[in-house]
């Protein structure tokens, strides 16, 4: 059966305040999407590829993407939004694996990849990247004081890619919907019909580019990762 990716790269890039979307920023010589679908398909050739992309989209490239098996679909509003335009545009079976990844991930490693995939067909309820949390984690209270300390023990970063069987994931974002649930994951909607997806601890330069400096940072992550292949 296929493995389908998702990739919705229909956001704005608000924090990132530049003049077009995050995705379309340069690191090094290419647009930060361009990274991304490499990455993935350096390590999933034979996958096929959702796009979501906002309609009125006035960058893209379709000769950027390296997949022969490709679409696109108009992204929603929210996230979520656009992975379930996604999700409603394949023709997948109820069993086909189903990988959402966010384009704002470009340093996503080959090996993470093919590790995630690995638990996605060992686990029924999913699976997806995370990392420990390193900093002692605070409750703000509502001046903005420190409330609280909270344990730092079990708390993990949730990062993408997640996967999930194509009908275990399109059921648990119909819920989130049908119950006006924000999920800004995949894996709270799933968590939500009370199934567990297993945290894959991932590298810890999965970087998400949000912020304007996180371009400094992805440059260099790139960098060390070509120099260390
Ligand atoms: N995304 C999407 N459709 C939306 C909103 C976000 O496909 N309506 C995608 C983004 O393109 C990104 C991923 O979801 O790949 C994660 O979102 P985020 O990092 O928040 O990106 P933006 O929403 O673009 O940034 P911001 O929140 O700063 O505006
Ligand atoms: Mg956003």
């Amino acid at each position: 059966n296929p493995l389908w990716l998702i990739v919705p790269a229909a956001g704005q890039g608000r924090r990132m305040a530049a003049a077009k979307p995050k995705q379309y920023l340069a690191l090094g010589e290419k647009p930060i999407m361009r990274h991304t679908l490499e990455r993935l398909h350096a390590a999933f050739p034979e996958a096929h590829l959702v796009l979501c992309l906002d309609p009125d989209d006035q960058w893209f490239d379709p000769g950027w993407v390296p997949f022969s098996r490709w679409q696109r679909v108009d992204g929603g509003s929210e996230r979520m939004d656009s992975v379930m335009q996604a999700l409603a545009a394949i023709p997948a079976e109820p069993e086909d694996l189903v990988m959402v990844h966010d384009v704002a991930r470009p340093c996503v490693s080959v090996a993470d990849l093919g590790l995630l995939l690995s638990h996605m067909q060992m686990h029924p309820a999913g699976a997806l990247l995370a990392m420990p949390v390193a900093d002692t984690m605070k409750r703000a209270d509502d001046s903005g004081a420190s409330g609280a300390t909270e344990p730092r023990d079990g708390l993990w970063h949730a990062l993408t890619p997640q996967g999930f069987r194509f009908e275990l994931l399109c059921r648990a974002l119909d819920q989130a919907r049908a119950n006006q649930l924000m999920v800004t994951d995949e894996a709270s909607a799933v968590e939500a019909l009370g199934q567990y997806p297993r945290l894959v601890s991932g590298r810890r330069d999965n970087l998400k580019v949000t912020h304007p400096d996180d371009l400094a940072l992805a440059n260099a992550i790139l960098a060390a990762q070509q120099r260390n292949s």
